[in-house]
């Protein structure tokens, strides 16, 4: 247990300590977990969403990208179940009216054992109710019930609300997809873990329409697709495993439901959830807002609702794995973040070796190509050794070191986190040498 708290205690001080994460507001004391992501983390933000998008958009004729409103009007939330059904079961502490989920009963008796110690549990815990974990906000000058908007608590129905209009803009035909990356929001009980459970984040979702005869097939095509996806960008496979769901765990919406789980320091958890959503967000839909959903299948000649595949991942939870697992302690207790070179925050540092004789300026024109095309630090503080560790902490796979011979032969030392390997080579191929390093990933 100890280990375990130590673990993310570690992770959680060096991504403060180096700029990966930071609490929200910290100077007035933090936003209950809500979290700003800093210089690296943001970073490593953006090159993990940039993969996704590249393998779920980019590289896929069959799927083609939106960005809809994060404000969402009740009937839309109506419509979806998720006024009536966006529920977690709530229990309140009748001597300090502390609130808890009512299925993190763990957190109930660790509350007990810590505040209350000898009071019985059931006698001081009001009996569960639900409570919405919909953000309300107001339209408009008025705060009034007529008013209401709700943040989007998942950006999937962005899409199916453009279901229609994708289909006739971009001539799409079923098997097909539309994939979103944006901000998702849920007043979430007991928050924590760090960026696993937040009232802010960010969600990556893929809407997979097919025929409903083809969904149990695609069902399983994503489930194993998604989990190889971590794998490619080295998550180690043995942290990583699949968990159906149960039926009483099933979304109102969902048939079918499969996590892929990540090893967390506190326990597997949930990385990304795949549904089969059937048709129900389309016929519901349909049915609230009066406008025909359904498709037409040429080859079959009839029109259906199709059923919807979702994939649906968390960003600031991919955040967290990436960095746990990349997260290895030294024997000498150096830290090194063994980052997949294309999630890196920094690809590669360049450093003169001393701060005298010319060497910073061939350093620093170095530094100014290669920033043209890569995000590159620049460092001149303390001895090489220094300037190495400082980068393998925050997992910068290279780092070039400009020396004395650099002036005679102009060329440089090349140093990998990884393997420790030092090579020399020309400072005109080096921007070659990291396009192919970087491009053979
Ligand atoms: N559209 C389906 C949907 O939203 P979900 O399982 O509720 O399904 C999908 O959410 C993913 O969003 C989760 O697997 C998780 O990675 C992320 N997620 C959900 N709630 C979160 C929270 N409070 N904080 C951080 N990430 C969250």
């Amino acid at each position: 247990m100890v280990e375990i708290a130590d673990k993310m205690a570690k992770v959680v001080s060096l991504c403060k300590r180096r700029g990966f994460v930071y609490p929200s507001a910290e100077i007035y004391g933090g936003t209950g977990s809500v979290w700003d992501f800093g210089p690296l983390g943001v970073e490593l933000k953006q090159n993990l969403k940039k993969l996704w998008w590249r393998d779920m958009v980019q590289r896929r004729s069959d799927i083609v990208g939106l960005d809809t409103a994060i404000i969402t009007r009740p009937e839309v939330l109506r419509a979806s179940g998720h006024e009536k059904g966006f529920v977690d079961p709530l229990v309140e502490c009748k001597v300090c009216h502390e609130r808890f989920r009512a299925d993190h009963y763990h957190l109930v008796e660790s509350h007990f054992a810590e505040c209350h110690k000898g009071k019985e549990i059931k006698d001081n815990i009001t009996p569960a109710r639900a409570f919405n974990l919909m953000f309300k906000t107001f339209m408009g000058p008025v705060d009034s019930d007529d008013n209401i908007a709700y943040l989007r608590p998942e950006t999937a129905q962005g899409i199916f609300l453009n279901f229609k209009n994708v289909l006739e803009s971009s001539r799409q035909k079923i098997p097909f997809g539309i994939a979103q990356i944006g901000k998702s929001f849920r007043n979430e009980i007991t928050p924590g873990n760090f960026i696993f459970r937040t009232r802010e984040f960010e969600q990556a979702e893929l809407e997979y329409f097919v025929r409903p005869s083809d969904a149990e097939h695609y069902y399983k095509q994503w489930i194993e697709a998604r989990f190889r996806w971590y794998c490619m960008l080295g998550i180690k496979k043995e942290n990583l495993r699949l968990r159906p769901h149960t039926t009483e765990e099933l979304a109102h919406y969902a048939i079918a439901a499969t996590d892929v789980e990540y090893k967390f320091p506190f326990g597997w958890s949930e990385l990304e959830g795949i549904a089969n959503r059937q048709d129900y967000d389309l016929q519901t839909h349909e049915n609230h807002s009066g406008r025909d959903l359904k498709y037409f299948d040429e080859e079959l000649g009839k029109k259906f609702w199709p059923y919807v595949i979702e994939p649906a991942g968390g960003v600031d939870r991919m955040v967290l794995a990436f960095i746990v697992d990349a997260y290895e302690e030294m024997e000498d207790s150096e830290v090194v973040l063994r980052f997949d070179p294309r999630l890196a925050p920094i690809k590669v540092a360049v450093f003169p070796l001393v701060k005298k004789d010319k060497l910073p300026d061939v350093a620093k024109q170095l530094y100014d190509e290669l920033k043209k095309d890569f995000m590159v630090a620049y460092d001149e503080a303390g001895s090489v050794g220094r300037r190495y560790r400082r980068q393998d902490e925050i997992g910068t796979p290279w780092c070039i070191t400009v020396d004395f011979d650099s002036l005679k032969d102009n060329c440089v030392t090349i140093r990998d986190r990884d393997s420790r390997r030092q090579e020399r080579i020309k400072i005109t191929k080096v921007k070659e040498y990291l396009e192919s390093r970087l491009e053979k990933l």
